[in-house]
């Protein structure tokens, strides 16, 4: 197959759980180049595990391929070099920090400090209210801020791959939906974004394709727009 034309990240047959509790059963996905891609489901569907196996802190069977490169038995470290950098779900971001040094953080593995420092202002164009309080310590910021600056931190890390899980958890609409807007400005730039949402209605109307996951499995999957017109998929996530 041409290089151009392959997925940026191709997971086949994956399974994963803990102990003896299986919880991904023959996942497959693709996400490409520079889009959008929604990972959707309940709570407990087995979202943030995948997430888990695909940055290697979770053992897993099957196939991941990251440019070219098969990653299936990785370390933690060797996925992170490959580009693949996670949001974790509630942040986790530095409270006592100031937002400016979580976001270095974010770039402590970076060996190229000019680099480092224009991307520092190219990531403060993307969240001028971050810009506004890079003094400000982290936790004394609202969740929404406080989302930005997680967001903002994986940037830093130069990733070809964003995973963000539960981007919106907690946050007002109004904030959500700059959130969104946001993530469009950073696959406009190139970094392709896994985004990994419970609410299935925001993750479709903001991606370009999506992935549907009920109990470790794929059920549905689609350009982003079929999956939130699918009666299958109305009924079961939007309540219609
Ligand atoms: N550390 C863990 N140990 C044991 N079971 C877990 C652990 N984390 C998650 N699970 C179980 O794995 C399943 C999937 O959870 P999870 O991947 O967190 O789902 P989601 O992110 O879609 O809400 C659930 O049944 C959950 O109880
Ligand atoms: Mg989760």
């Amino acid at each position: 197959m041409n290089e151009i034309a392959a997925p940026l990240l191709k997971v086949e047959g994956l399974g994963a759980g803990y102990g003896e509790l299986p919880v991904l059963h023959d996942v497959s996905l693709e996400v490409r180049r520079a889009e959008i891609v929604a990972l959707v489901g309940s709570n407990g569907a087995g979202k943030t595990t995948l997430l888990r196996a695909l940055s290697r802190v979770l053992p897993s069977t099957g196939s991941i391929v990251m440019h070219g490169r098969q990653l299936s038995q990785a370390t933690p470290d060797q996925a992170f070099a490959a580009g693949m950098v996670q949001v974790p779900e509630g942040r986790q971001l530095f409270d006592r920090m100031t937002v400016q040094d979580n976001l270095l953080m974010g770039a402590y593995r970076r060996a190229a400090k000019a680099d480092v420092a224009r991307d520092l202002e190219k990531v403060y164009g993307f969240f001028p209210r971050l810009s506004e309080r890079r003094r400000q310590l982290a936790g004394s910021m609202s969740g929404g801020e406080q989302q930005m600056c997680a967001m903002a931190r994986a940037l830093m890390a130069a990733p070809v791959l964003m995973m963000i899980d539960e981007m919106s958890l907690g946050l007002a609409p109004v904030v959500v939906e700059q959130l969104m807007g946001v993530l469009a400005d950073i696959r406009d730039e190139g970094v392709t974004v896994l985004l990994v949402e419970q609410d299935v209605h925001l993750a479709l109307s903001g991606a370009d394709r999506g992935y549907v996951m009920e109990t470790g499995r794929i059920v549905h999957s689609g350009p982003a727009a079929s999956l939130l017109n699918d009666p299958k998929v109305r009924q079961a996530y939007l309540g219609v």
